[in-house]
């Protein structure tokens, strides 16, 4: 596969950017000229060679880069990794996913060897080389959530499902999209989600919990997600929003297509054999609008989507500020040609 992995910034100077071949396997979130909620859950079946589909956990150039600014959130805020301590089997749950998946989609960069309970886990991007008894805690490092979250990219929670919902028990998250961990540890489904608008009413949460009950060992679904965020910044959190919420204010008509960037998150969810619990990871890509118009049918579509979102989905994603101006920047891309129906 041949992945070489970017040295660079989420923060400060920003040096993160996208190679010409990640731009073109972008998960470019938009299947109509329109956007709205709904309840776009598909089979995480395998996609595309090459495409962030084609594995449940997609590794690309940002592996390395985005370990460290991980490194560096749990380093300043320990909190943003919690499990509640009736989480340990889901813990191990999540481990065995990960380390099992990895070793065999990226056998170059992970190895896996188990001798009954005694494991030995090899990752050379991060010189990473650890034996340990699998179910015994004192054997890692870390908890065996952070251990292997410290591993892959994007964040991850986990939920206990009892009672017929599903409970935000545990997570490691360090790359979210302006929510808190901290906050809502504990919640439950329609909890956490009481800040969005427009879909509890449109039964969008009804029917996606519903559906979660019912999820199946081995049969993974997956959905995306978008949102925008000013500068290519992992950590957009509740926690240091003081140095990010002003980002906004330093858009302007010259800079708006090197400083806004689509963010967008694939979702899996999986669930766990041993504790019945539903993994959840949120895997962000960041692009800046300049990389996006470079593909014709998304500078076509990206403006038309923007300019029809309701005003309350302008608002919850915080877009207001500058989204006239990205549609200035991206309306002579928009050479009103139809658009095909999917991405
Ligand atoms: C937003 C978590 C599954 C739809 C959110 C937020 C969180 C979250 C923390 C941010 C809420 C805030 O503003 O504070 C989760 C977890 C899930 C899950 C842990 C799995 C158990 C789903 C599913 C759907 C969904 C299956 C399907 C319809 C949404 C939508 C938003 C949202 C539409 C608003 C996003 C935006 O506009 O940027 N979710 N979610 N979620 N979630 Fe979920």
């Amino acid at each position: 596969m041949g992945l070489t992995f970017r040295n660079e910034t989420f923060r400060d100077d920003f040096t993160y950017t996208n190679s010409p071949s990640n731009i073109r396997r972008f998960p470019f979130p938009f299947v109509e000229d329109q956007y709205r909620y709904s309840v776009n859950i598909e089979p995480h079946t395998p996609g595309p060679k090459g495409s962030p589909f084609e594995y449940h956990f997609d590794v690309d150039e940002h592996y390395v880069s985005e370990m460290r600014d991980r490194a560096m959130v749990l380093a300043a805020d320990p909190l943003r990794c919690q499990a509640l301590p009736h989480m340990m089997t889901a813990q191990w749950d999540m481990l065995e996913l990960l380390m099992t998946s990895l070793a065999r989609d990226y056998p170059e960069h992970f190895t896996l060897h188990r001798d009954g309970s005694a494991w030995h886990w090899i990752n050379r991007p991060l010189g990473i080389d650890q034996k340990f008894t699998f179910l015994d805690a004192s054997t890692l490092p870390y908890q065996p959530m952070e251990f292997i979250g410290r591993q892959v990219q994007g964040d991850f929670s986990i939920q206990d499902q009892r009672d017929n919902q599903l409970w935000m028990d545990a997570g490691i998250i360090t790359s979210q999209a302006d929510w808190s961990l901290d906050f809502d540890v504990g919640m439950n489904f329609f909890e956490w989600h009481g800040p969005v608008p427009l879909a509890h009413e449109a039964g969008v949460f009804e029917r996606a919990l519903k559906f979660l009950l019912n999820l199946q060992i081995g049969k993974p679904v997956r959905r995306l997600n978008w949102t925008m965020t000013i500068n290519p910044r992992l950590d957009t959190s509740p926690e240091n929003y003081h140095k990010w919420a002003s980002d906004r204010m330093t858009v302007t008509p010259e800079n708006v297509g090197k400083k806004v960037h689509l963010r967008v998150e694939m979702q899996g969810l999986f669930r766990l054999p041993r504790s019945n619990a539903i993994l959840f990871s949120i895997r962000g890509y960041l692009m800046s609008f300049e990389q996006i118009v470079t593909v014709p049918k998304w500078g076509r579509r990206l403006p038309r989507v923007l300019a029809s979102l309701p005003p309350e989905l302008v608002e919850y994603k915080s877009l207001g500020r500058y989204r006239d101006m990205a549609l200035a920047y991206l309306a002579p891309y928009d050479d009103g040609a139809p658009t095909s129906p999917g991405g």
